[in-house]
Parts: C-alpha cells; sequence; structure tokens
C-alpha cells in the first residue's frame, strides 16, 4: 500500500517545521516555528488543521516549550487555547501529562510516537473502511481529511486512497467545503498528486448529485466522537448525512480512536469554535459582503450517531447504535 508522500510537519534541527496549509495550494511554504506560542498560533490560525494533525503539532509545541525550559502548566495551557472542538489537541496533551520522564528528549520522544501511530492507524483505517466501499463506487466526500490533515494518508481520505489502490473507486466528488475551502484547495491538491480521478463541487451541488443517482458512498472524517456516536465534524457534515440518509446512501465516518471522547454522553456537549466573520465575509482577502454584514461562522456541526452507517477506526468497524467507551 502506497501513501501519499505529502506531510504537514516535520521536526528538524530542534525546530518544527509546518506546512503553510492558508497558502496551499498556491504556494508550499514550511514555517519554521521554534517556539510553543508559535505552534499555538499556527494551530490557531489554521495553517496545520485537521484534527490528529492539530494533536501531533501540539505535542511538538510541549517538545519545543521543554526544549527551552518554559513552565510546563502555560504551555499546556496555551496550546489547549488554540482551537476547542478536535479532541485530538487534548488528547495530545493529556498523554503528555501521563510521562513521568518530563526530560527534553522524553517529551520529543513521545511526540514522535503519536505522529508515528498516527500513520499506522490511518493505514489500518484505509483497510477497515476500503472493505465498505462499493466496487466501481462513485465517492462523496468534504473537508480535507487526507495526510495535510494527519501524521500521512488520511482517514477519509485515507480509505478512498486505499479503496483507489484495490480498483474499487470510479470517481470521487470532493465538497468545496466553504468558508476555507479545504475541500477545494487541500483535497483537490492531494487527489491530483494521487491521480485518483475525481471532481471538486460547490457544497450545494451535493443534493443534486445524490437525487440522480450519482453517489454510492459518503465518507468524513471526525473531530470529535461522543459516546453515542455523535459526530462533529467540518460544517456542512450534517448536511450530507441527512441527505444521504433521504436518499439511502450509507454515510460513514472515519477516525482514528484519539478522536472518541467517551467522556461526552452526546454530541450536544461537543463545544462548537465560531470562528472570525471575515472568513465568510472576504474571499482571498477582498471582501464580498456589504461592510459591516453579521455572520454566524460556525466551523462545525454534529451529526447524530443515527444517521452514521458505520464509524470506522484503526481498530475495526463499529456500527449503532453505537456505545464508544
Ligand atoms: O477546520 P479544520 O480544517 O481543522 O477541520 C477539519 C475537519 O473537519 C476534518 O474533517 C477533521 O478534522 C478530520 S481530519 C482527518
Amino acid at each position: 500500500m502506497t501513501t501519499s508522500v505529502v506531510v504537514p510537519l516535520r521536526w528538524e534541527n530542534g525546530a518544527l517545521l509546518m506546512l503553510d496549509q492558508r497558502i496551499l495550494p498556491g504556494t508550499e511554504t514550511w514555517l519554521t516555528l521554534r517556539t510553543w506560542q508559535e505552534v499555538a498560533e499556527g494551530i490557531r490560525s489554521m495553517a496545520v488543521r485537521g484534527a490528529p494533525a492539530i494533536g501531533v503539532a501540539a505535542a511538538y509545541g510541549m517538545a519545543l516549550a521543554t526544549a527551552s525550559g518554559e513552565d510546563w502548566d502555560t504551555a499546556r495551557a496555551g496550546l489547549a487555547a488554540s482551537r476547542p472542538t478536535a479532541v485530538n489537541l487534548f488528547w495530545a496533551l493529556e498523554r503528555m501529562d501521563r510521562l513521568t520522564d518530563r526530560s527534553p528528549a522524553s517529551v520529543l520522544a513521545e511526540a514522535t510516537d503519536i505522529e508515528t501511530e498516527d500513520l499506522a492507524m490511518n493505514l489500518k483505517i484505509g483497510e477497515f473502511g476500503a472493505s465498505l466501499v462499493p466496487e466501481n463506487a462513485t465517492i462523496l466526500t468534504i473537508c480535507n481529511t487526507g495526510s495535510l490533515a494527519t501524521a500521512g494518508h488520511g482517514t477519509a481520505l485515507g480509505i478512498i486512497r486505499t479503496a483507489h489502490a484495490q480498483g474499487k473507486v470510479k470517481h470521487v466528488f470532493s465538497c468545496e467545503t466553504r468558508p476555507r475551502q479545504q475541500g477545494l484547495r487541500l483535497t483537490a491538491y492531494e487527489l491530483m498528486k494521487d491521480q485518483i480521478p475525481f471532481q471538486s463541487i460547490a457544497d450545494s451541488a451535493a443534493a443534486s448529485l445524490m437525487r440522480a443517482g450519482k453517489i454510492d458512498f459518503v465518507v468524513a472524517g471526525a473531530d470529535r466522537i461522543t459516546a453515542n456516536g455523535d459526530t462533529a465534524n467540518k460544517i456542512g457534515t450534517l448536511m450530507l448525512a441527512v441527505l444521504a440518509h433521504h436518499y439511502g446512501i450509507p454515510f460513514v465516518i472515519a477516525a482514528p480512536s484519539s478522536t472518541l471522547d467517551p467522556t461526552l454522553p452526546t454530541g450536544d456537549l461537543i463545544p462548537i469554535e465560531e470562528r472570525e466573520a471575515e472568513e465568510l465575509t472576504e474571499i482571498e482577502g477582498v471582501r464580498v459582503a456589504p461592510a459591516g454584514c453579521p455572520v454566524w461562522n460556525p466551523a462545525f456541526d454534529v451529526t447524530p450517531g443515527d444517521l452514521i452507517a458505520a464509524i470506522v477506526t484503526e481498530k475495526g468497524i463499529a456500527r449503532a447504535p453505537y456505545a464508544f467507551e
């Protein structure tokens, strides 16, 4: 099984190199981050994004903090405040907290392990998930859940990659993913690099494709999955799940177990990030809305578990009713 060569993060010479996803695909620029504050800002501003990649970045942020002798709790709190919804961020920080040896070498080794393990989990998710993909399938996906959003291969996009390598994928439709266009900019970039046949669509075109019988399988990633299978993911995911239910199309979620949050019984308790109005009112820095236009801009929505045909993790395929522990 080949994996995509694109990676979002690299540790080199005591610094964290972060591929600046805000300006992809036009420009491939690597930011050199030497402090936890820079890492926190990289996460907040979405130079790195995607739940697993955020967790890996935060872990390296703690490695930078430790290497420069900074206060553990201050760095941890600063990194934890960078984005609220993806539980992988807190999962990684909690894993760091459990280290009995907080020497720079030990903290860096733990961050490296988190990264390495994430890639291994994604490859397993790809195998399990591909078994659900029908032959000659046309697949719909949203946002970017690929190598850029993880330590490599991806979750939902990892399933597409594995299924494509198995010869099962006829075509992919990739939702643009307004307002930040992770689908149009990043998923398209990865699909083109891997030569997987696809078309980008406006988010609002998904219903027409399903009505026309052109979608066999819908797969999305996750930022947090509660005990009952309710799943927070990129805004617009719920819309796809409702549509898929209406048209009788399997709707599948893919995520590593680091995205599970069994401490929350239902998705109503998931903190949903709301981002700045400019993400919506401006395109590439040019205002398209009237000055002062009021905006509601949630970054995620919650899909109820009963709309999800299967949740694929590295441990296997779970089906409703979900009861994660
Ligand atoms: O706001 P983003 O780009 O960080 O949102 C990303 C998503 O919603 C992804 O679907 C999710 O994090 C899973 S990435 C494997």
